[in-house]
């Protein structure tokens, strides 16, 4: 770096973020600008070769301000968390200079190699995902693959608040996740404003975060650490049906799904129920969009061939575009 010194340049590296699923929700917070939750959450990791999201930094001491492009369009980079991730980045770009006794080039390209080639793994992996929690509460756990805990913690500075390693992404790989787009439309409702407001608002919520969650959460480790389809199939929609549900009891009511969502559940519940056994699990977010997860390739293929005969494609579509 010394060399580069004084000289013209520019460092660019570009990083893949996968996708995570949550089977056991976070919704609501305790502490609104660390991003502190109400109670633990459990997700899923997608491949990241199938789903992520991709991000190319550039660093330069030519550059003279912050500047982001989110899909090719210019976003202001005024917005609390930007600055709160910004600031906790430079912080830690220095922290890596200190230690290297680095000479002057900007902490942010130490920042960068650090995150290409971070050195202490662990270390790094959690202030990572502590910085990325107070960007967006649910993506501290995009930063391990498989089954993640956002463990809430109990600290007033959130210091305990940090994602976990439940399993990698080797320990049960013959899951296969199907996400049915049942619409385009952006939701009405943020997640960040929603679940505010159902803080604000619902009795629900109260008993859900200290009663139901820390008994699932328990359960659900307990499903994953022995790959039990059953008993994690039957949690994950447990857990998305209450999610929905302190969402109605939010004043006013916030509707996330649609009855485009309200028939794929009754159709994985029938299935479910014909077979004795669950065969796929459902799980919906902040939107109409179904989340499910099947238990191996054949129950996938036929989910797959379920969904096409309840939901068939116009004729018109293009089929390429359709999958
Ligand atoms: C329904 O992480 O988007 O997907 O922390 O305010 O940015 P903020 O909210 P966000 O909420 C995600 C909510 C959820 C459930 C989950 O992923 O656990």
């Amino acid at each position: 770096m010394a060399e580069v010194s004084g000289k013209k340049w520019v460092l660019m590296v570009t990083a893949q973020t996968p996708t995570n699923i949550a089977v056991i929700k976070y919704w609501g917070k305790r502490d609104e600008k660390l991003i502190l939750p109400i109670n633990d959450s459990i997700s899923v990791t997608l491949d990241p070769s199938h789903l992520c999201t991709t991000t190319t930094v550039a660093v330069s001491p030519d550059f003279t301000h912050d500047r982001m492009w989110l899909n090719g369009k210019e976003i202001p980079l005024s917005g609390g968390r930007y600055q709160n991730c910004l600031r906790e980045l430079r912080a830690r770009a220095s922290e890596v200079e200190d230690e290297e006794k680095s000479s002057s080039a900007a902490g942010f390209a130490c920042l960068v190699f650090s995150l290409a080639k971070p050195k202490n793994v662990k270390e790094d992996q959690s202030k990572l995902s502590s910085i990325a929690r107070q960007g967006s509460g649910s993506a501290c756990r995009s930063l391990y693959g498989g089954f993640v805990k956002w463990i809430m913690g109990k600290e007033k500075n959130g210091s305990d608040s940090v994602a976990v390693q439940l399993a990698d992404e080797k320990h049960w790989n013959d899951l296969v996740i199907i996400i049915a787009v049942v619409s385009l439309r952006q939701n009405e409702t943020s997640s960040t404003s929603g679940m505010l407001e159902t803080v604000e608002t619902s009795m629900l919520i109260q008993h859900r975060a200290k009663e139901v969650v820390p008994k699932r959460i328990i359960q659900m480790e307990e499903a994953i650490k022995n790959r039990g389809f059953p008993s994690f199939a039957r949690l994950s929609c447990a857990d998305s049906n209450q999610f929905h549900a302190v969402c109605l009891d939010t004043s006013p009511p916030i509707f996330y799904m649609n009855d485009t969502s309200h028939r794929i559940i009754s159709c994985v519940e029938k299935w479910n129920r014909f077979e004795g056994t669950p065969q796929v699990a459902y799980t919906f977010d902040a939107g109409p969009k179904a989340v499910l997860i099947s238990h191996n390739r054949k129950t996938a293929a036929l989910l797959l061939q379920r969904l096409l005969f309840h939901f068939p494609p116009n004729s018109d579509t293009d089929l390429n575009s359709y999958w």
